[in-house]
């Protein structure tokens, strides 16, 4: 392994050596006039002179119960506590709050997919009155309270929305599944949270079919059993209500149907509870080294703060604005830059339900028209998409960005230009947001009303990050060094996650062991956050980001881990070995090719292809797909009989897989080349 991610390294830093520097785009005065940060004092203020004070001013964004003591608990690095002493809620602050002067300002536009179906608009009352019912519902019929877990697995819908804040409001644990996750994968992530409550969708609508999501529930309780966690409730929201959507048939005394239980619960009212700042408001899981996801436990009152404060000085979003983050709020971007941060800011947030080029590439556009979007966020898999589908098209539309924002995958900066000049118009900000599920919110970004903009690189770390870029050596690449190294970031900072969910010493091992040199330190400067990610400091400050260094794939900005992968095709019964490597795509960015050698006695076909082609969409998901699966006579090995993904992932490429002399078996390369 240690072989295969140095060859890796070597080839990300030539390819940074070859690349040009781009030139600066300053923002817009009409932007900067009412932007909400272009103090440039705020450098100095979040500056290491003043670490971790700094973080006050995001904390004072939110409404305590009790105001915190200690601002930053150091005494047992790397588990830092924040804001402690502080009691507060997540719902109270993005819902409650705002009552007094936004109560009947629409907070959530909820866009289903089909376009003949109306846009709905529910208002801060409505929202506090639906979160309300259902956590009186969750706490009543359900019995869940402060500290347990629920795994829900629920479509992008406004319910999705009141889901999380009813439980945010009992201080109930939500762990959101990915609705394009299988439901096994479901199973295994609640069976890790011990989660006996599931929350789900009977169907929904993804590239113009309506889907049944209600057996997938099946599923998951199924393959929970097997793994010894009952589930001993499912429930179910309706796409339509009062209609159930789904062929698959309700299972008496499991299944409930939301909105038949909420009849009980009409006019209820929740007190938040009042939560110490560092319990836990959600677990969000993800893709390491190994074949197990992890949950990334995140904090109330650090995780609030940090994307309230990143939401407002980085995503500019005012109380008067439209935001429309495209993202899947089963992902990390989604809880913190749909839910948590823009309605922490009394923003109105967009959750579009459906595909961005359904039924045709101007869909967003129209959206945007329709609703008043000045701010928009996507990702460079949906900005590369939308431009292949027509490169001209979001110029006949008139709709009116202010700011956009990338997320998730490095973004050449070809599709940066086009995204700024086509879908901009050429006159909105855009910020390249550098972050991960871990880190709860953005690392590098440049400040939009203060910094240039320069395509294809993230920026400087954002107010209160240090980053820092160290070669394997751990020695630190100075700015302009022209190498690429293992970006880092030296300090604690509120929105980074508390562990990993039961496995404090995973935590530890995957995120600090690198680069920590002792680890008896109860000094944070001892304690760099390894990201994964390779990275060049240019000689200007600005970060550009070249992707994962570990076993992570990014396909289309979701993270499968090759380990994962790796796995679901060993479940196939003539599969013998599996190596999965990343193979560059012009749309998706990533996607994985599978190679397997098969078990004596099997031979390669077709229909074995497709077996495990479906096997890994079965156990995963549809967007696990392989690119292509190929079956090779047999794996190219170093002598000491380690799978060599380097060679694998150059030939898939179409590249020279170098010297492969030294291999075991050399020949083999000769023979997977034919192939293809
Ligand atoms: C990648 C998504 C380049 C990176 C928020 C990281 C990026 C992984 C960018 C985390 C960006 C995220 N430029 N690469 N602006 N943003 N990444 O956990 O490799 O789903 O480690 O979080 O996505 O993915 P995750």
């Amino acid at each position: 392994m240690a072989e295969d991610k140095r060859d890796q390294a070597v080839t990300e830093a030539e390819i940074a050596v070859h690349w040009k520097e781009e030139e600066l785009i300053y923002p817009p005065t009409s932007f900067i006039a009412q932007a909400n940060m272009t103090d440039e004092t705020v450098l100095e203020r979040f500056g290491e002179a003043n670490f971790p004070n700094c973080y006050k001013e995001y904390a004072d964004l939110l409404d305590w119960y009790e105001y915190w003591h200690t601002i930053l608990d150091e005494s047992k690095p790397p588990f830092w506590k924040w804001f402690v002493g502080g009691k507060i809620n997540a719902s109270y602050n993005c819902v409650d709050r705002h009552l007094a002067k936004h109560r009947n300002k629409t907070a959530i536009h909820f866009v289903p997919e089909p376009e003949d179906e109306a846009i709905q608009h529910m208002t801060f009352q409505e929202l506090y009155v639906r979160v309300n019912e259902f956590a009186a519902l969750l706490r009543d019929f359900c019995g869940l309270k402060a500290g347990d877990t629920v795994t829900l697995h629920m479509p992008m819908t406004a319910d999705l929305a009141v889901t999380m804040l009813a439980c945010a409001r009992l201080g109930v644990i939500h762990s959101q599944v990915f609705s394009g996750f299988s439901g096994k994968a479901a199973a295994d992530r609640a069976v890790d949270a011990k989660s006996r409550v599931l929350i789900t969708g009977d169907a929904y609508y993804r590239a113009g079919k309506l889907i049944d999501h209600k057996e997938k529930a099946d599923i998951a309780v199924d393959e929970a059993a097997k793994e010894g966690q009952k589930i001993e409730k499912v429930l179910i929201w309706q796409r339509y209500p009062g209609k159930y959507s789904a062929a698959t048939p309700m299972v008496e005394g499991r299944d409930f149907i939301v909105n038949d239980l909420l009849k009980k619960y009409r006019h209820a009212i929740v007190e938040p509870e009042r939560l110490p700042a560092e319990g836990t408001l959600f677990l969000m899981y993800t893709s390491g080294t190994t074949g197990k996801p992890k949950g990334a436990q995140h904090s109330i009152g650090g995780y609030l703060a940090y994307v309230t404060g990143t939401s407002k000085y980085i995503q500019d979003i005012h109380p008067e604005d439209v935001y429309w983050c495209m993202a899947d709020i089963g992902w990390i971007t989604g809880h913190s830059y749909i839910i948590y941060g823009p309605l922490a800011l009394a923003a109105s947030s967009v959750i579009y339900e459906g595909v961005p080029n359904y039924p045709d590439a101007g869909r967003p556009w129209r959206v945007a028209k329709e609703l008043g979007v000045n701010i928009f966020h996507t990702s460079p898999t949906a900005i590369r998409a939308l431009r292949r589908a027509d490169p001209d098209l979001p110029l006949k539309y008139d709709h009116n960005f202010k700011h956009m924002t990338t997320v998730g995958e490095p973004i050449e900066p070809e599709v940066w230009k086009w995204y700024h000049k086509v879908v901009g118009h050429g006159k909105a900000v855009i910020v390249d947001t550098w972050w991960q599920t871990e880190t709860g919110g953005f690392l590098c970004s440049t400040i939009p009303g203060l910094h240039p903009m320069k395509a294809g690189s993230c920026g400087p770390g954002v107010p209160g990050i240090y980053p820092v870029v160290f070669d394997d050596e751990g020695n630190v690449l100075p700015r302009g060094a022209g190498k690429a190294g293992n970006i880092c970031i030296r300090n604690p900072w509120p929105g980074r996650m508390l562990t990993i969910w039961g496995d404090d010493e995973r935590f530890v091992r995957q995120y600090y062991a690198r680069y920590n040199k002792d680890p008896k330190s109860k000094d944070w400067r001892d304690w760099p956050y390894f990201a994964g990610d390779g990275a060049v400091y240019a000689a200007d400050g600005y970060f550009r980001i070249l992707g994962r260094i570990d076993d992570v794939i990014n396909v289309s900005g979701h993270r499968l881990g090759t380990k994962e992968l790796e796995s679901a095709a060993l479940t196939v019964t003539e599969v013998g070995e599996a190596a999965v490597v990343p193979v560059p795509d012009p749309i998706k960015g990533r996607v994985p090719h599978m190679f397997v050698s098969l078990k004596p006695g099997y031979t390669a076909s077709k229909e074995l292809e497709q077996k495990i082609s479906d096997t890994l969409a079965r156990e995963i998901g549809p967007f696990a797909k392989p690119g292509k699966v190929w079956i090779v006579p047999d794996m190219p090995k170093t002598r000491s009989g380690k799978i060599m993904r380097r060679v694998l992932a150059a030939i898939a490429d179409h590249k020279d897989p170098g010297d492969v002399m030294t291999l075991a078996n050399p020949e083999v390369v000769e023979a997977i080349q034919k192939m293809s």
